[in-house]
């Protein structure tokens, strides 16, 4: 027989797999890292209404993760249910057209069940106790009443110890809790309104307020340099959708797109497409291989948008994609090419008195007061602006003129040099 033929086997009768194996092996997807049971169980806090999110973790998330919530709580009669698959209580019947939630499969509990030791404390009302589930490999390890207030508080133990295969590709520790954290970062952009914490073995890494507001939001997110440099998108409606958002200015670009955020009915996704669109509006004002820090917030109408992609649901179907995308790229771009010429203090004299504020309006009026630039052998320049922070813009009687900063810099210092250099008078 060739070598590479496949080797078949005699054939079985057909079977349906046990449960627990059934369960594993969808657990592949939906629980891929760490980061994916960090990202199912807040969503899961998220669609319980929760005003709190606590995120703990330790030993990149394999050792431990917690996170506990104040949202409605699972009663106690229903705690088994919740872990068992395709068990949910966020769709009803068919309507798989209509779902509202960031969960709707009934599969991220039993998946993380199948791969891990998982011990949920929850309690649906306020009397101070709720009821506690602890599972590992399908063997119920405590089933017993646990003080708590109301909210839920999911346990995750020894992540993928039953999948020695799984559990070697993982990375040290530091690469899943980066993937934690990114993953952190964004599930606060999609929920502004929820207060978040993230302890990675004991030390507090992030924290958002639940202010509500996108923008600071986004600043609690990627730190305090943002601030003052998040300008506000539409919001416009098209096509049945609602876009607005935010966006750093042209020169706070990133080189990477790990800050470009979409949220599409409250959920952050990664739609190709859209993030094409996006892309190519913004290309021709960013300089080559930069990308803007932006979070579009995306309205559309439940039956318009397929989530039910892939079992992580990052990936999405909009009907509407390309208007929309359209529209959101234009909005971005519009708000890219219109922002930058910041103009740093003191580079130019008599350019100082321009540069108080980082961002200037459209408007020129207030470069108007600096007076004109005289150098030798040019004519008197009025300064227009700065672009990119590499050319200046001045504007003299015969035109525009371009000045490569970075040149004039270096002929600056040049000519100080030289001068201090020169001898004061000739040798006799
Ligand atoms: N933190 C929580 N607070 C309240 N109820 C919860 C919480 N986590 C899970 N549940 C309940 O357990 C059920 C099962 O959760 P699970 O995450 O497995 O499925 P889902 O969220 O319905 O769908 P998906 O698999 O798409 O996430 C949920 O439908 C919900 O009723
Ligand atoms: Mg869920």
């Amino acid at each position: 027989m060739p070598e590479d033929q496949p080797v078949s086997l005699p054939r079985q009768p057909i079977r349906v797999l046990p449960v627990a194996v059934s369960a594993r092996i969808a657990a592949g997807e939906v629980v891929e890292r760490p980061a994916a049971v960090v990202k199912e169980l807040v969503e899961n806090a998220f669609d319980a209404g929760a005003r709190q999110v606590r995120v703990d973790v330790r030993g990149g998330g394999l050792d431990l993760i917690r996170v506990g919530d104040d949202g409605s709580g699972i009663r106690a009669a229903e705690l088994w249910l919740a872990c068992q698959r395709h068990a949910t209580s966020k769709l009803s019947g068919s309507n798989l057209e209509q779902v509202r939630t960031l969960g709707f499969r009934g599969e991220a509990l039993p998946s993380i069940a199948a791969v891990s030791e998982i011990s949920i404390v929850s309690a649906s009302d306020d009397r101070g106790v709720g009821w506690r589930l602890t599972q590992r490999d399908g063997q119920v390890l405590a089933d017993e009443p646990a003080p708590r207030p109301r909210g839920t508080t999911v346990t995750v133990r020894h992540l993928f110890q039953n999948m020695p295969a799984r559990l070697s590709v993982m990375g040290r520790a530091q690469t899943e809790v980066g993937q934690i954290g990114q993953m952190m970062r964004r599930l606060a952009i999609a929920a502004p309104r929820t207060r978040i914490m993230l302890t990675v073995d004991d030390r507090a890494v992030f924290e958002t307020t639940g202010s509500g507001d996108l923008a600071t939001t986004l600043v609690e997110s990627y730190g305090a340099s943002l601030q003052n440099q998040l300008f506000p998108l539409g919001p416009v409606e098209i096509a049945e959708a609602r876009i607005r958002g935010v966006v750093a200015g042209a020169e706070v670009t990133r080189p990477g797109r790990g800050q470009i955020n979409l949220i599409v009915n409250g959920r952050w996704v990664q739609p190709r497409g859209l993030l094409h669109l996006l892309e190519a509006a913004y290309r021709p004002v960013l300089p080559r291989g930069r990308h803007p820090v932006v979070a579009l917030v995306i309205e559309v109408p439940p039956d318009q948008v397929d989530i039910n992609v892939h079992p992580a649901k990052l990936e999405i179907r909009l009907m509407a994609e390309r208007a929309i995308g359209e529209a959101a790229g234009e909005m971005v771009r519009a708000a890219l090419g219109r922002r930058p010429r910041s103009l740093q203090a003191g580079f130019l004299s008599g350019a100082a008195a321009l540069a108080q504020e980082a961002w200037l309006a459209e408007s020129a009026t207030s470069y108007d007061d600096a007076g004109p630039i005289v150098t030798p052998g040019l004519p008197p320049l009025q300064l227009i602006g700065q672009i990119q922070q590499r050319l200046i813009l001045l504007e003299g009687a015969a035109g525009l003129y371009l000045v490569d900063q970075h040149r004039a810099h270096e002929r600056i210092l040049f000519d100080r040099l030289q001068a201090a250099h020169a001898p004061t008078s000739m040798p006799e």
